[in-house]
């Protein structure tokens, strides 16, 4: 089964190719970094603008870099939500013409599932349910219980800023320009985790959930202190990704005492940090856990981790043609 992936819910307008929910066939991801940085955030409206501009090209090329004719194609996925409302209505509306015209299945998908579901692409051997995802994402950070492809519990999730957010925001008080995540894990790396002592949140004993805005608070409280002005900036920022690693590595720890989980899934944009990756991979080999990791080009947003949720998730994401509308508030489960 060939399905089309279309994904536009924040400013990556994406497409993809993947064959039976794994094999990815082409992923095309165009970058609209370039037009946000100098607002130091991503701004809504030249975000659909530039999804209206580039999502025929980047069907097309998706297409070609597979070989592949709209008459292969065996239905069209696409992001219904959450996500920014008028990025999320580009590609809503493109997968509704694209399945009206060539009379294919529309699988409407969460963006969110999507995530959870790059980490079966391009593997022969697909994570083993029941499994325990963290999803970490510059709008989202929660814990999930996988006991199947749609059957979803989310056991935890932070109620402020999410995992990405607190890059994002604490890469910008050191001077990173947005998006900081990736350029402060690389900072880190020449850094002292320990120089400085950042505050780790902890929830209540029977509480999965997490939280970063006391880390991003604190940081900013020191850079300003007479002690933050000529502290070295990778020991800063390696001192708080050691905060942000030990707090999701705590509440993974929790998670996974509550219950028979057979592998573990690391997903979403902050899923390509190192140090976490590298934290993940020491956890699980000390309990005896697979640990799957998607490519970092499936972690962060892209297309195919949508026609891969599609494929898996089949019945529950066919979606009307007609009647489908984008949802940026798109409940979990
Ligand atoms: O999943 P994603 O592409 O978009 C959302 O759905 O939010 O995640 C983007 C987030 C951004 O906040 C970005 O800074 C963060 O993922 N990110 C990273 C790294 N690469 C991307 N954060 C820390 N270390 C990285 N290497
Ligand atoms: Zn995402």
């Amino acid at each position: 089964m060939l399905l089309l992936g279309i994904e536009t819910s924040c400013d990556d307008t994406a497409t993809a190719l993947v064959r039976d929910g794994r094999d990815v066939l082409a992923s095309v991801s165009t970058n609209q970094d370039a037009f946000h940085a100098r607002y130091g955030g991503i701004v809504p409206e030249i975000a659909s603008r530039q999804h209206v501009a580039l999502l025929s090209a980047a069907v097309e090329d998706a297409l070609g870099r597979a070989g592949a004719g709209f008459d292969a194609v065996d239905g069209i996925a696409v992001t219904r939500g959450p996500g920014l409302i008028g990025s999320l209505v580009v590609g809503v509306a493109a997968a509704k013409a694209l399945a009206f015209a060539l009379n294919k299945p529309l699988f409407a998908v969460n963006h969110l599932h999507g995530h959870i579901f790059a980490a079966f692409l391009d593997r022969d051997d697909p994570p083993p349910y029941p499994f325990l995802a963290l999803l970490v994402s510059g709008g989202h950070s929660q814990l999930v219980a996988v006991e199947s492809a749609t059957a979803m519990r989310v056991l935890g999730r932070t109620h402020d800023d999410a995992a990405g957010e607190a890059y994002d925001k604490t890469a910008r008080l050191l001077g990173i320009p947005y998006p900081g995540g990736p350029q402060l894990d690389r900072l880190a790396q020449r850094g002292n985790p320990r120089a400085y002592a950042f505050p780790r949140h902890r929830p209540g004993a029977d509480s999965l959930d997490l939280s970063f805005s006391g880390l991003k608070t604190s940081v900013r409280y020191f850079l300003e202190s007479e002690a933050g002005r000529d502290a070295p900036p990778e020991d800063v920022a390696a001192s708080f990704q050691a905060a942000v690693v030990d707090v999701l590595m705590a509440r993974l720890q929790a998670a996974f005492e509550r219950g028979g989980y057979e592998a573990v899934v690391l997903s979403g944009g902050v899923a390509a940090n190192s140090a976490l990756q590298n934290a993940l991979r020491r956890w699980a080999e000390c309990n005896g856990v697979t640990a799957f990791v998607p490519a970092p080009k499936y972690c962060t947003d892209n297309a195919a981790m949508i026609a891969a949720a599609a494929f898996y998730q089949r019945d529950a994401a066919r979606a009307d043609p007609l009647t489908l509308s984008a949802d940026p508030n798109l409940a979990f489960s």
